[in-house]
């Protein structure tokens, strides 16, 4: 029999993460139907659930997925878009433990990068890494994050920085879709840190990356995006101006790293170019706000990073609210700067760091994080969407954010799979 719908999920609340004027975008309905990964409809309380039932070829009660008192009414679980963690460097060789035994003597992670040390220790590590080896550690770190209910993640390269190494860490972080429930957005981060090979010539290494690596990973369909790390310890806004031209010659939208640790004016250079988003902008000035607020740019907030580094100003939350600059929360998981394998641990400290409300870093984690990806089909629950959904034990959206590790998603729907 041909069934209009495959799964019909109900007794559940949405919290759809539409812009609806409702706390966390929730919707009257307590229905939701799915037709070939997407969402097909919401079904009205008046509607008969009865007539529904009998149009799907499986139906989910949610209440019986989680536990029930005696007591009247049952208690309706929440249902999420699956969580989209927008930034990510999760495919790198090694560690860099002893790296975080030296910050904690004193080193500063500047000294460090200076010292040969940080992202340049890992490329070390990366580029000695087989394909194999680079996998297997990134599934690790992916299934984390899956386990909360991300079903985007975003994974930078960045960490090869020559040809081979760059596009052996895309086409291992592609193929995370084939090991687990997960889309994965790749961005190829060349310019990260200037490779020991381009020593004192880093305008080489910028022709490198424009006339060689960016043409050939463009050709091989590899990156989704383009992203660059401004700073002093990074690249100068000149440099990175030369890797946008090249990205949008190849149609490729730009992303960046910008003012993580000083205001190099990086996050002013990407607007201009459209970027779909800033990164970290803790030393953003408010000033340069509303140039982010015209360009539509989004402000991707990582609390990790400031947590792990110790870091002390804070990102302009405040002017960005004010300018309506969409903020996104991701955990920008990386073996230097923020080794953080949870989302709704970034979620959390978005809150307790940054002053985000709960609603603003769940907002984040989905339907902003979605735009800073460029991806208008998911990150809210809405018909034509596709169909990344979580469901939840709890009363009330808000707990996610305030518990630290205290949930975990009691089903998760990719593209209308219950995985
Ligand atoms: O997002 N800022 C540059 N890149 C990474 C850190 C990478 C590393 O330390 O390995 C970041 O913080
Ligand atoms: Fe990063």
């Amino acid at each position: 029999m041909d069934y209009q719908y495959d799964t019909l999920i109900y007794n559940v609340r949405i919290a759809s993460m539409q812009d609806n004027g409702f706390p966390y975008g929730e919707l009257a309905t307590t229905a939701i139907a799915i037709k070939d990964g997407n969402i097909a409809a919401f079904i009205s309380r008046d509607a008969s659930l009865n007539d529904v039932f009998e149009q799907a070829h499986s139906v989910i009660d949610a209440t019986t997925l989680i536990p029930q008192t005696e007591a009247e009414p049952l208690k309706l679980p929440w249902l999420l878009p699956g969580f989209v963690d927008c930034h990510t460097h999760l495919v790198y060789g090694g560690n860099r433990a002893e790296e975080f035994e030296m910050r904690l003597q004193g080193a500063s992670y500047v000294d460090i990068a200076q010292r040969g040390g940080g992202i340049k220790g890992t490329v070390e590590k990366t580029r000695r890494a087989d394909e194999h080896t680079l996998l297997n550690t990134a599934i690790k770190r992916a299934k984390r994050l899956c386990e909360e209910g991300v079903t985007t993640i975003e994974v930078k390269s960045g960490y090869g920085l020559d040809l081979d190494t760059e596009v052996r860490m895309l086409r291992v972080a592609k193929s995370l879709e084939q090991h687990l429930p997960v889309s994965i957005q790749t961005t190829y981060l060349g310019a990260h840190a200037l490779p020991n090979e381009f020593n004192d010539a880093p305008d080489k290494y910028i022709d490198f990356i424009c006339d060689e690596a960016l043409p050939h990973i463009a050709s091989l369909n590899l990156a989704d995006a383009v992203d660059v790390f401004c700073e002093t310890i990074g690249f100068s806004t000149s440099q990175i101006e030369r890797v946008f031209n090249c990205a949008q010659q190849y149609g490729l939208p730009i992303k960046a790293h910008v003012e993580q640790l000083s205001d190099s004016k990086g996050a002013v250079l990407a607007a201009k170019y459209g970027a779909l988003s800033v990164d970290h902008i803790e030393y953003l000035a408010d000033s340069d706000i509303p140039l982010l607020a015209q360009n539509g740019t989004v402000a991707v907030l990582l609390p990790g990073a400031f947590y792990y580094l110790n870091e002390v100003q804070k990102p302009p939350v405040d002017a960005l609210r004010a300018h309506n600059v969409p903020m996104a929360i991701a955990t920008d998981f990386n073996p230097g700067s923020s080794p953080l394998a949870s989302i709704l641990t970034a979620i959390n400290m978005g809150c307790v760091l940054f002053q985000l409300t709960p609603e603003e870093a769940l907002r984040g984690a989905t339907a902003h994080a979605a735009s800073a990806l460029g991806l208008q089909d998911r990150g809210v629950i809405d018909t034509g969407k596709l169909a990344d959904l979580t469901l939840w034990d709890i009363e009330t959206p808000a707990e996610l954010a305030y518990c630290i590790n205290g949930h975990r998603p009691v089903a998760v729907f990719k593209e209308g799979k219950h995985v």
